[in-house]
């Protein structure tokens, strides 16, 4: 039997970063009594291959220096498996001129009280950039595309930061992708557009924890404390509970995956107490929170006057 290769082959960009991949079975080909499948497989930016019964595909990818893929028809029957030629399309990278495109791209989201996500990204012009030029930055998530609308400039006026208050990013997802482009204007050069994508869990800057409560039950230091403001349930989060001994200067980090803490230690110390939060166990990590605030307990020891527990303070914050 001859297997003969799709017709057709397209490639379309059809949103930022992503690309539909299109094609039409050949009319040639006998199918009475095989099951049709098409192999995909991506060349670039980054390798993939599977395979679908559908004649086309969806597929997410950075697309600044360009796309290639190719397909062939799979025809299955019992154990057989024949192939067809290789047809091969490509996109090209888009235009613009070296090292006019933005580098260092870094993009953090945060969650706020109200149950929305923020964004926040900067980036370095790049070293062949002129100086008139203008950045832009637009986040895809879904089907949703935004351009950002309140930059902070560099002190020669380009754009080098973007702040979306508010985003149509879900909290809830696991694993979805935050799309970023940034594309820019000059009047001496043409700027290469840049594109990356994030994973909207692991930059997360995780908020702190809450009501932080910490006492003394004998020889014991027990400390309780609420999960960060997330729609993620208390199982989620693993904590870092930072405790420093202010009369010997030591300090102690411990990993905690509870919302409580018991410790034995010597009462006739002050210690202070810090701690942060990170999903971990339901989902990828993000950024740590920051630290708490600096919460005292433990005997005040009259000797020690308050500059001298300041410095022991900042012996102990010293990692
Ligand atoms: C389909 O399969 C049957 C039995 O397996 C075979 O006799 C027949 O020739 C096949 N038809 C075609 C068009 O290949
Ligand atoms: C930008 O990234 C490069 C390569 O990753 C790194 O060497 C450099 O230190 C970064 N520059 C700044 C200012 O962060
Ligand atoms: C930047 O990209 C956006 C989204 O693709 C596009 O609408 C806009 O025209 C581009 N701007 C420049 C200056 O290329
Ligand atoms: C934290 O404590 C305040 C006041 O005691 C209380 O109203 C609030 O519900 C607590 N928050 C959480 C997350 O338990």
């Amino acid at each position: 039997v001859q297997v003969f290769p799709p017709l057709n082959f397209t490639l379309t960009v059809s949103a930022l970063a992503q690309v539909l991949l299109h094609w039409k079975p050949n009319p040639n080909q006998e199918e009475k009594n095989y099951t049709v499948r098409y192999d995909v497989k991506i060349l670039s930016p980054v390798a993939e291959e599977y395979d679908t019964a559908k004649t086309h595909s969806i597929y997410t990818a950075v697309l600044h220096n360009g796309f290639s893929a190719q397909i062939r028809t799979l025809l299955l029957h019992n154990n057989l498996q024949m192939k067809s030629d290789w047809v091969k399309e490509k996109l090209l990278p888009l235009p613009g001129a070296p090292e006019t495109s933005v580098t260092n791209l870094s993009c953090v989201t945060r969650i706020t009280i109200s149950s929305t996500v923020s964004l926040h990204c900067t980036w370095l012009p790049g070293q062949g950039a002129p100086e008139d030029t203008e950045y832009f930055l637009f986040y895809r998530y879904e089907t949703y595309t935004e351009e950002c609308q309140d930059y902070t400039k560099d002190k020669w006026n380009r754009n080098t930061e973007c702040r979306f208050l508010v985003t149509h990013i879900d909290p809830e997802e696991i694993d979805n992708l935050i799309v970023i482009h940034i594309n820019g204007s000059s009047k001496y050069a043409t700027i290469k557009p840049f594109q990356q994508l994030f994973n909207q869990n692991a930059i997360e800057k995780v908020n702190v924890p809450r009501n932080v409560t910490v006492f003394l039950e004998q020889n014991d230091l027990l400390a309780t404390w609420e999960k960060p403001i997330s729609p993620f349930r208390k199982e989620c989060f693993e904590y870092e509970f930072s405790l420093c001994n202010l009369k010997s200067g030591s300090k102690q980090i411990l990993k905690i995956s509870s919302n409580n803490f018991r410790l034995q230690i010597d009462v006739t110390c002050r210690y202070s107490i810090q701690i942060r939060a990170n999903h971990h166990i339901c989902l990828r990590r993000g950024f740590w929170s920051d630290w708490s605030e600096i919460i005292y307990v433990g005997k005040n020891d009259v000797l020690l006057s308050y500059n001298i527990i300041t410095l022991l303070e900042s012996r102990c914050c010293l990692i």
